[in-house]
């Protein structure tokens, strides 16, 4: 569903990404990992338009994006979770959903606010609580859900797991892999948190230094343990 690369990306005259290519079929889920600063971000801004200067070819269902502006990326089934979750602190819970209303697929409906509870249902509670009342973990489970509630057919997500409880990491675990089973999501996601990656994906890409240094599967990942102790390690 989405074909991308030989992708540059500059903030700049810094070069971040360099050379990278990805793809993801529908329904699929893949993971972007590596340690802090080797570009994982940058790469999901850049899909949706979100920071970087861009170039090299990003195809959507056959359709060239990479012109697109973030809105358009957005009408045609992307939803973007960013690492700073952008959470609104003066809207409640409800209406920080309801954002996302705008940003709905093309020819979708939203989800209504009844459905979200059903499947974020820690959220249901809180449905009046201002996003600055809620803690990191609610935070991204709202972030989460905001994104989803636009009925995105593929979701990015920037490091959902980093500074969250286990106990809240694991609920979002068994979100994803829910809806990835009941509605066919695509998601890509970026992540150093491997056992997260792991349940959530079936391929991954490791980065480093804005280059792919590993492209293949969660057992072709395991094969080489060199891979895990020189690039993600601490
Ligand atoms: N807005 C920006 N302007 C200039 N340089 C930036 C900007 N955002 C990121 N960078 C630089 O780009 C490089 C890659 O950063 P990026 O945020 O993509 O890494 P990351 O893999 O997401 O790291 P982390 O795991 O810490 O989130 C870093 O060297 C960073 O300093
Ligand atoms: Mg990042």
């Amino acid at each position: 569903m989405l074909e991308a690369g030989p992708l540059d990306m500059f903030y700049g005259d810094s070069h971040i990404i360099q050379g990278v290519s990805i793809a993801v079929r529908e329904g699929e889920g893949i993971a972007i990992l590596g340690r802090n600063g080797v570009g994982k971000s940058t790469l999901l801004k850049g899909l949706m338009a979100g920071g970087p200067l861009v170039r090299g070819p990003i195809r959507h269902e056959g359709a060239e994006i990479g012109r697109l502006s973030n809105f358009e990326r957005a009408r045609r089934g992307f939803g973007f979770v960013p690492e700073d979750r952008r959470i609104y602190p003066h809207l409640t819970v409800a209406e920080n959903i309801a954002m996302s209303g705008h940003a709905v697929r093309a020819g979708a409906a939203p989800h209504t606010l009844d459905e979200i509870y059903g499947f974020f249902p820690m959220l249901r509670g809180l449905s009046n609580r201002l996003g600055f009342e809620l803690s990191g973990g609610q935070q991204q489970v709202l972030a989460i859900a905001r994104a989803v509630y636009a009925r995105p057919g593929c979701l990015l997500l920037d490091e959902p797991t980093e500074g969250i409880a286990p106990v809240i990491v694991e609920e979002i675990a068994e979100r994803l892999i829910e809806m990835r089973r009941a509605s066919g999501l695509t998601l890509i996601l970026a992540e150093q948190n491997v056992w997260f990656a792991r349940a959530c994906t079936t391929r991954l890409y490791l980065l480093d230094s804005g280059r792919v240094v590993f492209a293949g599967s969660w057992p072709e990942f395991d094969a080489q343990p060199e891979l895990s102790a020189r690039y993600l390690a601490v």
